[in-house]
């Protein structure tokens, strides 16, 4: 069994990751770390005892629109216009490492990171780049929005 370790990206090699996922490949080649400059998004990295870079994920502040809420969700919060929540902008697992639950790991370690950072949020929302990736979110305990099945929430 691989143990990993989950750090902010930093001088990893990133050249040879591939998740399958061409658009999130490339967006963690070619952008991540201007984002993360720029303070867009952080980003964090797990990598497995062997050194390799096995998956990475993105955090950045974000909001909904409190009407977007389930009427349920929405029956316990103040009607203020928006709901402040953290986005997990993107999440991929090296095809090598996958099947393995870092995938689950890795949201597990992005809800424990929004729970701890000192400017809260209420949310953590995901965006799935398929269905695949939505299934995949609502295993996790994720609630799909009613107007955007790829768009989905989890209280933190
Ligand atoms: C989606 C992805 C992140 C999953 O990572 P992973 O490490 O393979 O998944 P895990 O092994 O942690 O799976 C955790 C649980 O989710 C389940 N699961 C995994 N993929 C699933 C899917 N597509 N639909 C439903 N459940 C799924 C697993 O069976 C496991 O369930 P269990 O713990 O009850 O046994 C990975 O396959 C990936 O990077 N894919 C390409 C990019 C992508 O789709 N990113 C999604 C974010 S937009």
């Amino acid at each position: 069994m691989s143990r990993y370790v989950v750090e902010p990206l930093a001088g990893h090699d990133r050249a040879t990751f591939s998740s399958g996922s061409e658009s999130l490949d490339r967006h963690f080649y070619q952008q991540v770390t201007q984002d993360v400059r720029r303070r867009i998004a952080s980003c964090f990295v797990a990598v497995s005892d062997d050194g390799e870079l096995a998956g990475f994920y993105t955090l950045a502040a974000t909001s909904l629109a409190f009407d977007r809420l389930s009427a349920e969700r929405a029956s316990r919060l103040p009607r203020y216009p928006v709901v402040p929540g953290i986005l997990l902008g993107r999440l991929a697992v090296a095809k090598a490492h996958q099947g393995r639950r870092l995938g689950g790991a890795l949201v597990a370690d992005a809800l424990l990171r929004s729970a701890r950072t000192e400017i809260v949020g209420h949310i953590l929302v995901v965006d799935a780049i398929d269905d695949a990736a939505a299934r995949f979110y609502q295993h996790l305990g994720f609630e799909p929005l009613a107007d955007d099945r790829h768009r989905l929430i989890r209280p933190i």
